[in-house]
């Protein structure tokens, strides 16, 4: 049917072509008066109506500030945890929130789904062909290669020295100073610093100190401008025109190019520096080195380019995610003082600060802090880093619900509406419990990758998870042990919608020291 109107559109010869324009369009807007032009009907599978040939683009855009409410109230309305949507020039997405069906899909029958050609194209300026971007044997190797570092001897002895002395930098330069001088402080940028100093000291051996700075470094400043851009170019189909028109109608206003140049340039220097170490007969056991001296997917050894991706991919990983955590579990630990009152305690029964100087017994003795877990996982669960992610169906499938996918559909689902959801959470979803997460034995529960798939689940699992709660934990600890942080009044915390959970406008506290 659609394709005899198109044909007839494109038939209309000279006069007659307005009226026949005009006329078909109105037919069309008959046919798809619900969704986009040319798009099937999915009537198996619940869906939000949208406008005639357009369907879902307006509200779309209109509600993209706060997508995910958007999504939550779809799935809401709907009364369904699957349900899907068609907007014109996007293709076609099935989203779930059924955490059967997001087992099945990253886990259970794995192969069907990949990151599909919409993701790789919008994410390729950034992330190239990193581990994120990656499918088959690109990410394997990836994979393999990078896995090596996450073993318990490295957790154990580096990894929890390195967040010990960034913590210990971060509680003189910036906590200790902020009591003293009764200075606001935006935590969110705070954390940013901590993660990123971290994680470029673990991962690849430099030394950056951003959070000594005043500012933001460049590198990140630029980081964090290119990856909103680089969400905003999954909802926007015609990106790269808008894109090129701001950059000639506003030339002096830092453009995707600029920020990505800025980006690629700190990744290159990285390398550079490491190469230099290396003619020096310098040894390194770090992600870096791991992967200088590893073979790629062809079974060469990987050029500059591609270190610059797997630079960049693994700071997107070990930096954001995990200082929005941190910013997100603070948040909740001052809105909430009975939870940070009981954390405080599970705190002062286990930590003395002789374990500040044995990195070792700090990393056993954490491990067994059932509170102190349960809290970061509950604040996951509200505040997922990774709040909305999709991928590409290879083939036709049944989900375990019923649902049936087609080759070419876009599956999406979504941790920030699950983890809300009173019929995946129960009655309390909306409020923070971290005593749903202690068995009543006293033990953490452990739940379905399905049930809560904040890191990810099935083979592409994250893999910097534990390396992720351990550092979360070592802050929060340390943090909590000495400070009492309290919201400055007046204003608004709200999520920024970009490929992660930042926080639009940061997290404004004052801190007092605790009585030691
Ligand atoms: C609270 C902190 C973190 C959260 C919530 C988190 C969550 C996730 C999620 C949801 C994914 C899947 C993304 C996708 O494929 O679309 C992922 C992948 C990944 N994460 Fe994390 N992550 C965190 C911290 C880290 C850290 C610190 C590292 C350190 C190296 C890391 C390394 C990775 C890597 C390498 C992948 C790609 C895995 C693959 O595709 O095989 N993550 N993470
Ligand atoms: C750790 O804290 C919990 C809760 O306060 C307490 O029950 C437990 O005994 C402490 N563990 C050690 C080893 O002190
Ligand atoms: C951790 O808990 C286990 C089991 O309760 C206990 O055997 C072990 O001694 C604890 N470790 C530390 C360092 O407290």
């Amino acid at each position: 049917m659609a394709s005899i109107i198109l044909d007839q559109i494109k038939a209309s010869p000279g006069r007659m072509a307005g009226r026949g324009a005009v006329a078909s369009l109105a037919v069309l807007a008959c046919i798809y008066y619900d969704r986009a032009v040319f798009d099937s009907k999915r009537a198996d599978i619940k869906t939000q109506a949208g406008w005639p040939l357009v369907g879902n683009l307006p509200l779309l855009l209109q509600w993209l500030s706060y997508i995910h409410e958007f999504l939550q109230e779809g799935f809401t309305r709907l009364d369904g945890l699957t349900l899907t949507m068609s907007a014109l020039g996007i293709p076609r997405h099935v989203g779930t929130i059924d955490p059967r069906n997001v087992e099945h899909i990253l886990k259970t029958n794995f192969e069907n789904y990949i990151k599909g050609p919409e993701f790789t194209h919008g994410m390729n300026d950034l992330f190239g062909n990193g581990i994120f971007n990656a499918n088959g044997e690109e990410w394997k190797y990836q994979r393999k290669t990078a896995s090596h570092i996450f073993n318990v001897k490295n957790f154990r002895d580096q990894f929890t020295d390195v967040f010990v002395q960034e913590i210990d930098f971060m509680t003189k330069h910036i906590w200790d100073k902020a009591a003293d001088e009764h200075r606001i402080v935006d935590f969110h940028d705070v954390m940013f610093k901590f993660t990123l100093d971290s994680f470029v000291m673990l991962g690849f051996g430099v030394q950056l100190n951003a959070l000594a700075s005043e500012d933001k470094v460049p590198f990140a400043a630029a980081f964090d401008e290119a990856q909103k851009n680089t969400f905003l170019r999954f909802v926007n189909p015609i990106w790269p025109v808008t894109e090129g028109i701001l950059r000639a109608i506003m030339p002096w206003r830092s453009s995707m190019k600029d920020h990505l140049h800025t980006v690629d340039s700190f990744a290159r220097q990285v390398i550079e520096q490491r190469r230099v170490q290396l003619a020096n007969g310098e040894v390194k056991k770090d992600l870096l080195s791991r992967f200088m001296n590893a073979r790629n997917a062809n079974g060469e050894e990987l050029s500059t380019d591609e270190l610059r991706d797997i630079v960049l991919n693994f700071i997107i990983a070990g930096r954001d995610t995990t200082a929005q955590a941190l910013s997100w579990t603070f948040y909740m630990l001052v809105t909430h003082p009975r939870v940070e009152k009981k954390l405080l305690q599970e705190i002062e029964d286990n930590i003395t600060d002789e374990l500040m100087y044995d990195s070792p017994a700090l990393y056993e003795v954490i491990k067994n802090m059932t509170y102190a877990h349960a809290v970061f996982y509950e604040v996951l669960r509200h505040y997922p880093s990774v709040p909305l992610n999709q991928k590409y169906a290879l083939n036709d499938d049944i989900w375990p619900d019923g649902t049936h996918i087609r080759k070419g559909d876009y599956v999406l689902w979504c941790p920030f509406v699950q983890g809300r959801s009173e019929k995946v959470w129960g009655p309390d979803a909306k409020y923070f419990r971290p005593e749903r997460w202690i068995t009543a034995e006293g033990e953490l529960r452990r739940e379905s990758q399905g049930q809560w798939p904040a890191f990810h689940a099935g083979p592409r699992v994250c893999l910097g998870q534990h390396l992720a709660t351990l550092e979360a934990l070592v802050a929060i600890i340390f943090l909590v042990k000495r400070y009492r942080f309290s919201i400055v009044p007046g204003q608004e915390i709200t999520y920024q919608v970009s490929l992660t959970l930042p926080m639009k406008y940061g997290f404004k506290v004052t801190v007092e020291k605790r009585e030691q």
